[in-house]
């Protein structure tokens, strides 16, 4: 891929600003990990993945500037320092899970130097990055042979490179089916309020010549009772052990059409977004965003000023409209609470 979405550089985090894409494509260097809490709560990373890959490269930042004396003092930091992270996003269970295993890493070296922990944190960080881009490769093989030959496949938000260390979840499918040879194209719904489709999604494909087009997130049903649309393959932001699944607002309603048309509806996610404490999607929790998200775009009023809003940024999607759940260890197709454990432990 001709971008990189995260990357650890000369002891500094170096991400591409995905607010401003496709208009400018602009790297930031983040030096601290307040800057990297920031980063994610104002969505310059997003995606799953990677904002877990961004919470471990933060919190490998962070752990530079503690200063202790003692184990305990150190120790003491980190916790505050992972609960900054913890607090940034509500809905994408990978954060919460990178930053368990950053954690997890730090306790298992109690005892040694500072200096020893700090390092292997920073491994750990870069090794989650670069096992999440493997990951979606694998996602994308186990996934490509549900996509037809001639195919046109609609996506939602972005699932892509920009939403994990690179290749993507959704489009690591789309991506590896095209590189099996198959002709297919894509439908990119525009993904309002923030516009993942029409913005990243859109210019990732196109960067890789991947035939797409962007249509608004209202066309969908249109498309599909026309035949236009074969399948759908989504990302997905938690899944509950029952195969419920949240993910980007909007998601619910193309797998609803989807099963109205008789079209099947898949999601694509690593087993890090697995969440299996949760008996079912009742239990996610969904991020409220700001209104602006809604009554503005790109600084623009499009609404009366003070007008009521309500901005869910997810939405839970019944595993019962859900084709299949491919992952990196297994594609799971009818009794998810079975399939997504034994995937889980694989
Ligand atoms: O609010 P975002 O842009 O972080 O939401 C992203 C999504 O909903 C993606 O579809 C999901 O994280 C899967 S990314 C591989």
């Amino acid at each position: 891929m001709s971008f990189r979405t995260i990357e650890w550089r000369d002891n500094a985090v170096v991400m591409i600003d995905q607010t401003r894409l496709p208009v400018e494509e602009i790297y930031h260097s983040y030096t601290d990990f307040n800057s990297v809490a920031d980063a994610i709560r104002r969505m310059v990373i997003r995606g799953a993945p990677a904002i877990g890959v961004a919470a471990a490269m933060g919190i490998a930042l962070g752990v530079r500037e503690i200063v202790a004396d003692t184990q305990e003092s150190f120790f003491r930091q980190l916790d505050n320092i992972c609960s900054i992270m913890a607090g940034t996003r509500p809905t994408a269970i990978n954060l919460f899970w990178a930053i368990e295993r950053m954690k997890k890493k730090a306790l298992s070296l109690q005892g040694s130097l500072l200096e020893e922990i700090r390092s292997a944190l920073k491994n750990e960080a870069i090794l989650i990055e670069q096992e999440d881009l493997a990951i979606c490769k694998r996602i994308g093989k186990n996934g490509a042979d549900l996509i037809p030959e001639g195919a046109t496949v609609l996506t939602h938000c972005n699932a892509g490179g920009l939403a994990t260390a690179g290749y993507g979840t959704a489009l690591g499918v789309i991506r590896a089916a095209r590189e099996s040879g198959k002709n297919i194209q894509v439908f990119a719904d525009e993904t309002r309020p923030w516009l993942q489709g029409a913005r990243l999604t859109t210019w990732e494909l196109m960067k890789d010549n991947i035939p797409v087009t962007l249509i608004t997130d209202n066309m969908a049903g249109f498309f599909m009772s026309r035949g236009e649309i074969t399948c759908c393959v989504v990302g997905a932001d938690r899944i509950a052990a029952n195969g419920d699944t949240a993910n980007k607002i909007g998601t619910f309603s193309v797998a609803v059409l989807a099963m109205e048309h008789n079209i099947p509806f898949y999601v694509a996610a690593p087993v890090s977004t697995l969440d299996l404490t949760l008996s079912d999607g009742s239990e996610i929790p969904i991020e409220e965003r700001p209104a602006t998200e809604v009554t503005h775009i790109r600084g623009l009023p499009i609404a009366p000023e003070g007008v009521r809003v309500r901005n869910p940024s997810f939405d839970i999607t019944p595993a019962k409209y859900i084709t299949a759940i491919i992952t990196e260890n297994g594609v799971a197709t009818k009794e998810y609470r079975k399939e997504l454990a034994a995937l889980a432990a694989a």
